[in-house]
């Protein structure tokens, strides 16, 4: 129910979980999402959070952001109480499109992640900020490059396809250089190429930058040969563990109800078949989420 080895341990500034939770519970409007949740995520992992919809994956990611308290057991984010170092998390919120109208260029998009007061947390030290404008114009080259978005950064937000928004989102979650990054559902919505093409970007970016990475997905399967852990999250509780430990067809059949079997193909991959909520099927379960 404590965090006291965490808390009392000297050296817990190199070696403490990027993200942890000890008997975790979650309640929204006086309902529990979930309860006794375990989760330790290691620095420059690469976490897949995966559920049923409605299953508190986004009630995972906003406690882990500070913006909603735990209703019981406890939380630590960077070492910290969450929302203490959220100058170090880069947000990926769950969204759909940007509106076709919104003129707003990519460029500004990314660099809001700088200026911005981006969940309802006002930046100290603005003034100190515009002052290094030169210093931030070469950040935003920078990481446009990486996600390779140097192309249409120009161009209106709301004109470009999908993928490229999700790839100037990733940019602005990345252009402060956080520790650890929590992008809610960034493949969704996206063609399948799309999501391969971006899964591998965020898994770059894991990898080279160093940089934790904890993704909302719909479908584990772009992402699952790049993975260190899986979270499970479903019939108010959450698994954690490898995707070998936890990808398995009795853990999942139970999970969602429904059969699924994980094939584990001749390079080591596994593969999932039978997922009960395909991609082709989230934009109903969007409509019914409001
Ligand atoms: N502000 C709220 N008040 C009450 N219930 C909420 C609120 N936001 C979400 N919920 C409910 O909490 C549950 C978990 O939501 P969420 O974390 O968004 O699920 P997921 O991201 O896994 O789809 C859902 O049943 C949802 O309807
Ligand atoms: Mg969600």
């Amino acid at each position: 129910m404590n965090l006291r080895s965490v808390a009392a341990d000297p050296t817990a500034a190199t070696t403490a979980p990027t993200a942890e939770l000890v008997d975790a519970t979650a309640s929204l409007g006086g309902r529990t999402v979930w309860s006794g949740v375990n989760l330790t995520v290691e620095p420059g992992e690469f976490v897949a959070v995966i559920g049923p919809n409605g299953a508190g994956k986004s009630t995972l990611v906003k406690v882990l952001l500070g913006l909603l308290p735990l209703a019981g057991g406890e939380a630590r984010v960077l070492g910290r109480p969450p929302g203490e170092a959220s100058d170090r998390i880069g947000y990926l919120p769950q969204r759909r499109s940007f509106d076709p109208g919104l003129r707003v260029r990519g460029v500004d998009v990314v660099r809001l992640g700088l200026d911005g007061d981006r969940w309802g947390v006002p930046l100290p030290g603005l003034g100190r900020i515009r002052r290094r404008r030169g210093e931030d114009d070469r950040r935003v080259d920078e990481v446009l490059r990486l996600v390779g978005a140097t192309g249409y950064a120009q161009r209106p937000v709301g004109r470009v396809s999908g993928g490229e928004q999700q790839r100037l989102l990733i940019a602005q979650a990345l252009v402060r250089r956080p520790a650890l990054m929590l992008l809610d559902e960034p493949l969704d919505s996206l063609d399948l190429p799309n999501q391969a093409a971006v899964a591998a970007l965020i898994s770059s970016i894991c990898r080279d930058q160093g940089v934790t990475v904890m993704l909302v997905a719909h479908d584990v399967n772009p992402i699952l040969s790049s993975l260190d852990r899986v979270v499970y999250v479903a019939g108010g509780g959450a698994v954690a563990g490898t995707p070998h430990d936890v990808i398995r067809s009795d853990i999942l059949s139970r999970l969602y109800g429904t059969p699924i079997e994980v094939l584990t193909t001749s390079d080591g991959r596994l593969v999932i078949v039978g997922h009960p909520e395909a991609p082709a099927r989230n934009c109903d379960r969007h409509r019914q989420q409001g």
